[in-house]
């Protein structure tokens, strides 16, 4: 899978991807991530990327030229899939929309910034709008960095264990079951029996009533689909 970043501050998304997993996949050439400036793409002398707002009102509106040469100049080299937005205004992401993007070979996220971008954007290019939740960041590049996170812990050959990630809240609609390691007590606090039972059989039955319990408390939203 290749991602392409499109961002007025690269710096604030490198991060993520020079540590752990994500830099992991990377190196074992899983994943490409590709970072591109819209500044690079400004066509005039100011490396302007942003203006006032026709018909006045607060806060500065992403021109659309610099984005169109950026994304142009992507699709001219290869097909996307999908140019995703990342805005407060896009659909919530959730397990079952990154499980969809993580089959993509190629896709593009555009990272809001301001007030976000010029309509005639989203209206030309923009394949899919995605928010990771009801706050508004300071920009799109942090909610770019969590489903690219999302995202790539999915593709196979990523985590170690293949499973692992199958297992994960959310894949069934549950959330995961508790989980327990050593020491066996702790502090006069035990470990469910059953783990140590050796029936394999039994403890998934229990994983699955636990994690349907802790569902219905916690999420009982997520059993009604
Ligand atoms: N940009 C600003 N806030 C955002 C959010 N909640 N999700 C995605 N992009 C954003």
């Amino acid at each position: 899978m290749r991602i392409d970043i499109i961002t007025v501050l690269p710096e604030l998304l490198k991060s993520p991807f020079e540590a752990s997993i994500l830099k992991r996949a990377i190196e074992a050439q899983l994943v490409e991530v590709h970072f591109h400036n819209l500044r690079d793409y400004a066509t005039d002398n100011y490396k302007s990327v942003d203006d006032y707002q026709f018909g006045g009102g607060a806060g500065m509106v992403m021109l659309i030229e610099p984005i169109d040469k950026c994304i142009s100049k992507l699709k001219g080299e290869r097909h996307y899939d999908e140019v995703i937005y990342m805005t407060p205004d896009g659909e919530q992401l959730n397990q079952g929309i990154t499980n969809q993007i993580s089959l993509n070979e190629n896709i593009i996220i555009l990272c809001g910034h301001y007030k976000g971008v010029d309509q005639r954007v989203r209206d030309m290019f923009v394949t899919k709008e995605i928010s990771i939740g009801d706050y508004v960041l300071s920009g799109g590049e942090l909610a770019a960095a969590v489903l690219c996170d999302a995202v790539i812990r999915l593709i196979p050959g990523v985590l170690g264990n293949e499973t692992s990630a199958l297992t994960d809240s959310f894949q069934d609609n549950l959330l995961a079951p508790p989980i327990y390691t050593r020491p066996r007590i702790y502090k006069g606090i035990t470990v469910p029996e059953i783990l140590f039972s050796g029936n394999f059989p039994e403890i998934e039955k229990w994983r699955e009533d636990q994690a349907y319990k802790r569902t219905q408390e916690r999420r009982p939203d997520l059993l009604k689909d």
